[in-house]
């Protein structure tokens, strides 16, 4: 079978988000299933770098004004087609702001022609090659499977992974998308009045996926359904949650070049020197005490504002805190005064920096992702992984993935980290105060460790689950 996937971040070439490392393994996963993924993406300029020897397999005249190609080769070991368009995806950095932070103004022009192209594609009517079925990402590339609905082509998969980003845009937009008149109407892509990209695909999609089974649920009521659910439940009986799994190649704390000591859970004692390297990147002075780490962006959607709330509190408990990541200005500024008013045991790093990412899940104690709602999430994955027990609220996809350290589960010998309810910043405090009493004793914290390690973070099972998803839709 072979299957189009259209999204619009691609690890490592580029990435904001877990829909990047989701997009970037999904290929390798699932030709373990049999299936061949070839992946359809933007021609940012890291895209175009890596596929700088690439074969040019169509020209569109005009493409949304100007002319483009569609270029096909391999980059990072993935099968890719991109769409090269210079006038709407020769931008540096990242690839839905400018550099005044805002959403680029052409963001409809932009995508709208990510998804027509893909649509050719997965019509077939390009190099030959014809697609069984089109896997398309977020609200970036949904309209391709309305693109499907109302002008043919094979059947399409619509994977939501953050119903917050919907791709909201005027009605007079409607006619950039390539779409029949009666597309823009209640069971189309019309929402309230004007255009919602993601809803379009998810009203006319022949299945619905989200990225956890908690997340499937969560998004059917009115707190986390953003406005979809009334169409989502409308659509239950072809959505599902699949959990993602993490790349084991990447991260593999036995292999992994990015930290200064390899270890695996028989040489735990060896994450000692990962620990003090972490120490030394954040400014930390070295103490027993429990580490905790953040890897996040900085938004209210992360519970970040929690966070910035526990923080003085959990330090006078003894707790340090190492934190990377960026995002909403007040955030940032938020954890900066808490870092400043701390020196030694609140250390922050204001950035994106993938290598740091490795060395602080190396390092760490605990990784805290204190989310209001996480459809999946990778991080707490990692943790687990590398041994960074985590500390998660109880929603989404950090509930399906990690086991709380109740006393049945400790009884039981099978919790992986702890989970917090509800979500403020009261609850987290707890929860890591439960970590921190538990990182006490040593032995039990080991026991939690190496569980942690020995979980089940790869893409096996998922994968294929989307293959048998895949084949109950299409007549491969
Ligand atoms: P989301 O996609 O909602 O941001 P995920 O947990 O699914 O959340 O994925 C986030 C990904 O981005 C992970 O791979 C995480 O390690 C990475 N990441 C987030 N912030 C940073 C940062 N500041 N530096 C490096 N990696 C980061
Ligand atoms: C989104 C979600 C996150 C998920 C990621 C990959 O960015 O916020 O929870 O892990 O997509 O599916």
């Amino acid at each position: 079978m072979i299957v189009l996937s259209a999204a619009s971040e691609l690890y490592p070439l580029v990435k904001t988000g877990g829909l990047a490392d989701v997009a970037g393994a999904l290929p390798a996963a699932l030709a373990a299933q049999g299936v061949r993924m070839v992946s359809f993406v933007p021609g940012y300029p890291a895209v175009l770098t890596a596929l700088a020897e690439a074969e040019v397999v169509h020209h569109f005249p005009e493409l949304m004004g100007e002319p483009a190609r569609i270029l096909k080769g391999v980059a990072a070991g993935v099968e890719v087609l991109a769409l090269d368009a210079p006038h709407l995806f020769n931008r540096a950095g990242n690839p839905y702001l400018g550099p005044d932070g805002r959403d680029w103004p052409d963001n409809a022009q932009r995508f709208a022609a990510f998804s027509s192209a893909a649509a050719m594609v997965a019509r077939g009517l390009i190099a030959g090659f014809q697609p069984d079925l089109v896997h398309a990402h977020d609200w970036q590339a949904a309209l391709t499977a309305a693109h499907m609905h109302y002008g043919g082509g094979p059947p399409a998969v619509v994977t939501i992974h953050n119903l917050a980003f919907q791709g909201l845009f005027p009605a007079s937009v409607f006619p950039l998308l390539g779409l029949p008149p009666q597309a823009f109407a209640v069971e189309g892509v019309e929402y309230y009045g004007g255009l919602s990209f993601l809803k379009g695909g998810l009203a006319t999609a022949a299945a619905i996926t989200t990225v956890s089974p908690s997340y499937a649920e969560e998004i059917l009521g009115p707190r986390e359904g953003m406005g979809l659910d009334g169409l989502l439940r409308a659509r239950e009986s072809v959505l599902t949650g699949i959990l993602n799994g993490i790349d084991t190649r990447i991260w593999d704390p036995a292999s992994d070049p990015l930290i200064a000591q390899s270890y695996t859970a028989k040489s735990l004692a060896r994450r000692s020197a990962n620990r003090k390297a972490l120490a030394r990147r954040f400014n930390l002075k070295a103490d027993d005490g429990l580490l905790v780490a953040v890897v996040s962006r900085f938004t209210a959607q992360k519970g970040i504002d929690l966070l910035a709330a526990a923080i003085a509190p959990l330090v006078r408990d003894g707790v340090s805190f190492a934190l990377l990541g960026s995002g909403e200005r007040g955030l940032e500024e938020a954890l900066a005064r808490e870092a400043s008013a701390q020196p030694g045991r609140v250390g922050l790093i204001t950035g994106y920096d993938e290598a740091l990412s490795h060395v602080v899940q190396a390092g760490a104690d605990a990784i805290l992702v204190p989310s209001r709602f996480e459809p999946c999430g990778l991080t707490q994955m990692y943790g687990l992984r590398y041994g960074a027990l985590p500390i998660v609220a109880r929603v989404g996809g950090l509930a399906d993935t990690v086991i709380d350290a109740n006393e049945a589960a400790l009884a039981a010998g099978v919790a992986t980290g702890f989970q917090h309810a509800p979500e403020s910043a009261d609850a987290l405090i707890h929860a890591v105060r439960r970590a921190q009493a538990l990182h006490r004793r040593g032995g039990p914290w080991q026991a939690l460790q190496k569980n942690a390690m020995a979980a089940d973070v790869s893409w096996a099972r998922s994968a294929a689950r989307y293959a048998a998803l895949y084949s109950s839709l299409s007549k491969v």
